[in-house]
């Protein structure tokens, strides 16, 4: 029999992680970040100092790095947070490090490279119940997923939390900075050829400007249990 899955996708700075982290913790499911998956991905090819200029060339290179790069999760830890190693070294911090997040929304256009963490996804969902956020859970990764969330917020709001990640990191950057930058990577996130950002038709919407992440772990909770 299939294992439980809860798909939850959005875009960047609605809640999806920490939602989705704080869901799976209760539920006792496994966390799969997706964004992180992609992320390795971009840090493994800055690694190998591939030209990410260089259109034509990169396609192909990162696809096969890809398939040879091994991304595992470490179990959640007491407050529900999971370390994420590429090749076996913990690189949960390098990810989200400007440079990462610069080039990451370019990585995750390449469709060679979606092919790769769409394996790798359905994989990890087949193994055991999950919780999986990102982009494209509910409409390619997981179409059968028991439950669909669509996470919204203002650009404000979520421009407001990124930053607040981002100097809990020590990255110097401007409000109005992280704003332009949210705003480039939606557009190229929503209008890409493959697996662009949508809402699954079967998704539900829950925006969570005004809500503190427990009301809405809680909201979703009441919604897997009326579908389970
Ligand atoms: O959620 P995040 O900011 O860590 O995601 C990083 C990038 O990866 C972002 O540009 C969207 C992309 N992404 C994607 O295309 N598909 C996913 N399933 C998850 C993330």
């Amino acid at each position: 029999m299939a294992k439980k899955a809860i798909a939850i996708d959005g875009p960047s700075g609605a809640g999806k992680s920490t939602t989705a982290r704080m869901l799976a913790r209760e539920l006792g499911y496994k966390y799969i970040d997706t964004g992180a998956m992609y992320r390795a991905v971009a840090l493994a090819g800055l690694r190998e100092g591939l030209d990410f200029d260089n259109e034509e060339e990169l396609a192909g290179k990162l696809t096969a790095l890809a398939e040879e790069i091994e991304i595992n999760f470490s179990s959640p830890d007491r407050k529900g947070r999971v370390e994420i190693f590429l090749d076996g070294e913990n690189v949960t911090e390098e990810i989200r490090k400007l440079k990462v997040d610069q080039l990451v929304s370019r990585v995750a256009s390449i469709a060679g490279v979606r092919e790769v963490m769409l394996t790798k996804q359905r994989e990890l969902a087949r193994n055991q119940p999950v919780v999986m956020d990102g982009r494209d859970i509910g409409t390619r990764v997981l179409p059968d997923a028991d439950l669909k969330i669509f996470l919204t917020a203002s650009l404000k709001i979520r421009a407001r939390r990124r930053l607040r990640d981002h100097h809990a990191q020590g990255d110097k950057i401007t409000l109005e900075e992280v704003e332009e930058r949210l705003r480039k990577r939606d557009t190229r996130d929503r209008e890409r050829a493959h697996s662009p950002l949508r809402r699954a038709a079967d998704a539900f919407e829950i925006n969570t400007d005004e809500k503190e992440p427990e009301q809405v772990v809680r909201e979703i909770r009441d919604l897997f249990r009326e579908v389970v």
